[in-house]
């Protein structure tokens, strides 16, 4: 694991975001994998900024999505789909048929075997953004999860409705149900970034890194991948 730590999160942004760029640039048919929440917002802001200003070609690329909540269409303000639409690709116009978010509503069982297809279909994940559950979860593989796993609809645990009840009006409108990449479709990409801030990140932090490698702890398994870079900020590298 290669650990990164930035003085602002301002220089974290960035760092992650010309990590992208540079990716982008020196492959166009890059495929990405990307991720939702709170962590990665400012990212993509530096992203659309640097397409905006230097014009950064994003025509060729595909990108996956993590997770997408069972229950919601892409047209809901909640939806990681609406979500991506909004704040990053609209914006890098890529042909909406190249960026892959997996599909909440309809038969499950067959999008998760799908979305597995769609990304062998191209070749497999380049370079991957993962944030962090409080918990420890990547995507949506809540600890528990099978290092094993593929795309498959999970439970939500409670700690992770309660976390992300303030995208929502109340907790009782986030989904209990999430359709999400497996550990190992997540282990498969080439190249990892983790991205992670603030003092709620820290222990979770410490234990991916420092911890057994153990499925109640999902993260630990990043200690096997080989090519993972975590971007902290000193808060959440404080108990490292
Ligand atoms: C959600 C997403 C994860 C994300 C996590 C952390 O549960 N499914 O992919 O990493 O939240 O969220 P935040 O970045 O808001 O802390």
């Amino acid at each position: 694991m290669q650990i990164q730590i930035f003085q602002s999160r301002e220089a974290l942004h960035r760092a992650v975001a010309d990590r992208f760029i540079a990716a982008v640039k020196a492959n166009p048919q890059s495929v990405l994998g990307l991720s939702t929440g709170s962590s990665p917002l400012e990212t993509y802001a530096n992203l659309v900024r640097d397409h905006q200003r230097n014009g950064t070609d994003y025509s060729k690329i595909h990108t996956f999505n993590l997770d997408e909540y069972v229950g919601l269409s892409g047209s809901h303000p909640q939806s990681y789909r609406y979500f991506m639409n909004a704040h990053l690709f609209r914006h890098l116009n890529i042909p909406i048929a190249q960026t892959h978010v997996p599909t909440g509503v309809g038969d499950l069982e067959k999008e998760c075997e799908r979305y597995e297809k769609e990304i062998l279909e191209q070749g497999g994940i380049d370079l991957q953004l993962l944030g962090l559950g409080t918990n420890g979860h990547i995507g949506f593989n809540e600890p528990g999860t099978s290092f094993d796993s593929r795309t498959h609809v999970i439970s939500l645990l409670k700690e992770t409705i309660e976390a992300n009840a303030r995208f929502f009006s109340g907790k009782e409108e986030v989904p209990t149900k999430a359709i999400t990449m497996g550990i190992q479709s997540i282990m498969d990409a080439r190249q990892i970034v983790l991205l992670a801030y603030g003092s709620k990140k820290a222990a979770p932090i410490r234990d991916a890194v420092n911890g057994p490698i153990t499925e109640t702890m999902p993260a630990s398994i990043l200690q096997n991948h080989p090519d993972v870079t975590l971007y902290l900020d000193e808060e959440a590298a404080s108990l490292l």
